[in-house]
């Protein structure tokens, strides 16, 4: 199908003007020089969104939120970590839609607010603080039952947007990419609640193009993100009334794992590399916890001449970079 035709097909779902697309894609040809040459780099700056600070989330928020407002909502209700971009950037949709927030954060309240944290307090968000992770999506439900019994609507919106409908945010950019530029031979990002992954690997099979998707994991198992991501894919048959027969050919879930390090949001000897030389070389800003380890995934894939020199790689920016100031 044709990006004009991927559209029309996503335009029954209502959407809000948050991306302010297209998002610029521009070469990299001095961290293609360091590196010593090998394929064409490029980068699509969805850090550059103007809306809340951008990155990846404002893309699947354009649908979900809208989808919220459908339904006549007066709260967004969501969970992250203290710094989580998903957060901040669901606190910003709430804010420019007159909605409440209620942000489910694990972790204990910070004694100094800082980053993204700062910027939730700044945009009204409420915070319910709880020990782990586990304990968010449930605590997310409670919220909701809560605000149920005061009359309030709450929206519960999973971890990362990465529903189904959020991914089709994703879908939309790959076509908005092939409008900008020849198909790329590869795109390399940030995965991690696999939404993102979701709808790349969607949109290149309804497009039919031979782009190879590779998510870099920011902290689960490629085998666990595989799965997380087939879901999600057919979960977006489901919407657009597709056979899964259609969306299950075309670009592999390519996910790896290997640049995790430690663990999730602890910095390995590569990702300060990548933050380095992205920011020496071409002035980008990366972040610690995702951007940074997709951008070292990237940079050993390169020096270990796992691509040729006549291919072009996208390095899709997913945001993030208000996390170096934490
Ligand atoms: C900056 C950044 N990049 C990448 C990701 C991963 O995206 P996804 O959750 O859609 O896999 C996230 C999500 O938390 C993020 O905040």
């Amino acid at each position: 199908m044709t990006p004009a035709a991927l559209r029309e097909m996503v335009a029954r779902f209502p959407s809000l003007p948050f991306v302010a697309a297209p998002t610029i894609v521009e070469p990299m040809p001095a961290l293609r020089t360091l590196l010593g040459g090998g394929p064409g780099l490029f980068i699509k700056r969805d850090d550059a969104i103007p809306f809340g600070f951008g990155g990846n989330k404002v893309r699947k928020l354009a649908l979900v939120a809208a989808q919220a407002v459908a339904e006549g909502a007066d709260t967004l209700v969501t969970a992250g970590g203290i710094q989580s971009n998903h957060a901040r950037a669901t606190a910003s949709a709430a804010a420019k839609l007159g909605l409440r927030a209620v942000l489910v954060a694990n972790g204990d309240a910070p004694s100094r607010f800082t980053a993204n944290a700062l910027l939730d307090r700044l945009l009204g968000a409420d915070v319910v603080y709880v020990a782990t992770r586990e304990d968010r999506a449930p605590m997310i439900l409670t919220v909701c039952e809560r605000l149920r019994a005061e009359n309030r609507r709450p929206f519960a919106i999973p971890i990362g947007a990465s529903t189904p409908l959020g991914a089709l945010g994703f879908a939309l950019a790959v076509a908005e990419l092939v409008d900008q530029m020849p198909a790329p031979h590869v795109i390399v990002h940030s995965t991690s609640s696999g939404g993102t992954q979701a709808g790349l690997v969607a949109g290149c099979r309804l497009l039919g193009l031979h782009t190879r998707v590779v998510g870099i994991s920011a902290d689960d198992s490629s085998a666990s993100l595989q799965r997380q991501v087939r879901a999600i894919i057919s979960g977006v048959a489901d919407l657009l009334d597709l056979d899964l027969e259609t969306l299950s050919r075309g670009t592999a879930i390519e996910v790896d794992d290997r640049f995790v390090g430690g663990g999730y949001g602890i910095p390995t000897d590569a990702s300060q590399e990548a933050i380095e030389l992205a920011a020496r070389t071409e002035a980008i800003f990366l972040d610690p916890t995702y951007t940074a380890k997709a951008m070292a995934g990237l940079i050993a894939y390169v020096r270990q001449q796992k691509f040729k020199d006549h291919q072009t790689v996208v390095f899709w920016h997913t945001g993030g970079q208000v996390a170096l100031f934490a």
